[in-house]
């Protein structure tokens, strides 16, 4: 019998979670949970890379695991746990922090550098080495695939080299993972900006559309978002990127096939085609805030205590073996 893959991913709990996050990532986790031995992470100590107040984001850990639980992830086939938790995460990113991993590979992140702008010198430390961190998270329970949208793909190549370095060094210690992304919807990006990412750390919310956004509030960010020159509904991310990333929403949120949608719209006009977005947005967004709105904040709480304790061995299994190839027992 072939051995079950092990898939691992997280979201940090900063910000609030968008459909980006849903279709680039979460969604994706959904539908492997039944396949593969999954693993999924409030990965907190990667939030604190940049300012966070500690109440909100005592409030975000739960609102994350809430979110994870409502987009389908289920606690009897899939561990869902705090990172902070399993403190093995931090001690093998500090062990990856001197063997494996060069500067060179930390001044190539192209996330460190969009994040920090212009403030390189004043960002924490913590915001540069975040890839190692991640690389730790994957890297402790032997993963075989990481899925996430695509911004952090260059984090999991890291991963691999530090894997790859560490094994040349100490032998056949860690699992080489590979990042898997969707086809489709990898990159969802801004409504009103259509050649940046939607993000959870805009300031400006009519770029994104959060999955506890209000749904009338919602359905007007479509209606507003902007569309290209022209008026064909055709899915062309070179020419029309503002309408590709609407009818890539359609087709990921509403269950279609985007040459359906193409063939559907072709004698529409965009406003037309907005409006039913809109409808589309409005019936996932009140499905998935029905769901969400039964689970309480102690049912999270219980949630991830369970996950904890169902991984806290691998973790720390894997931390003694580590620890002796290094000398330090
Ligand atoms: P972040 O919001 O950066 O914490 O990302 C959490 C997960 O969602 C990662 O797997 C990201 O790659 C994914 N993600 C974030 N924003 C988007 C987006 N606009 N489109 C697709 N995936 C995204
Ligand atoms: N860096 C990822 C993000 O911002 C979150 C993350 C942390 C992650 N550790 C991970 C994703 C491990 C996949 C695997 O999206």
């Amino acid at each position: 019998m072939p051995t079950i893959k092990t898939i691992f991913s997280g979201i940090q709990p900063s910000g609030r979670l968008n459909i980006g996050n849903y279709i680039g990532a979460i969604s994706q986790w959904v539908e492997m949970q039944s396949h593969y031995n999954c693993i999924f992470s409030v990965v907190d100590y990667h939030a604190i890379t940049v300012k966070q107040d500690s109440e909100e984001l005592r409030k975000r850990i739960l609102e994350v695991t809430k979110i994870y639980l409502a987009a389908g992830i289920d606690p009897e086939k899939s561990i869902i746990f705090q990172q902070s938790a399993i403190p093995a995460h931090t001690e093998l990113a500090w062990i990856f922090n001197c063997y494996g991993t060069h500067m060179s590979d930390l001044n190539k992140m192209t996330q460190f550098k969009d994040k920090s702008g212009k403030n390189q010198e004043s960002v924490s430390v913590g915001l540069y080495d975040y890839p190692v961190l991640m690389a730790a998270d994957i890297l402790l329970y032997d993963t075989d695939i990481v899925p996430v949208g695509e911004d952090q793909k260059q984090h999991v190549e890291l991963a691999r080299d530090i894997a790859r370095r560490f094994n040349n060094e100490f032998g056949d210690i860690f699992k080489i993972p590979q990042a898997v992304v969707r086809q489709e919807g990898a990159k969802i990006m801004s409504l009103l900006d259509p050649t940046r990412k939607m993000s959870k750390s805009d300031d400006n919310q009519n770029n994104c559309i959060a999955l506890l956004d209000d749904v009338a509030s919602a359905q007007k960010k479509i209606i507003r978002a902007v569309t290209d020159s022209g008026s064909e509904i055709v899915y062309d991310p070179l020419h029309k990127p503002a309408i590709a990333n609407l009818l890539t929403i359609y087709a990921q949120l509403g269950n279609r096939q985007i040459k359906r949608l193409e063939k559907d719209y072709a004698d529409k006009g965009y406003g037309d085609f907005k409006k039913d977005l809109a409808d589309i947005v409005l019936k996932f967004l009140t499905d998935f805030q029905s769901k969400y709105n039964k689970i309480s904040d102690n049912d999270a709480r219980e949630i991830l205590e369970d996950g904890r304790k169902k991984i806290e061995k691998i973790a720390n299994g894997k931390m003694e073996r580590v620890r002796k190839s290094i000398g330090v027992r």
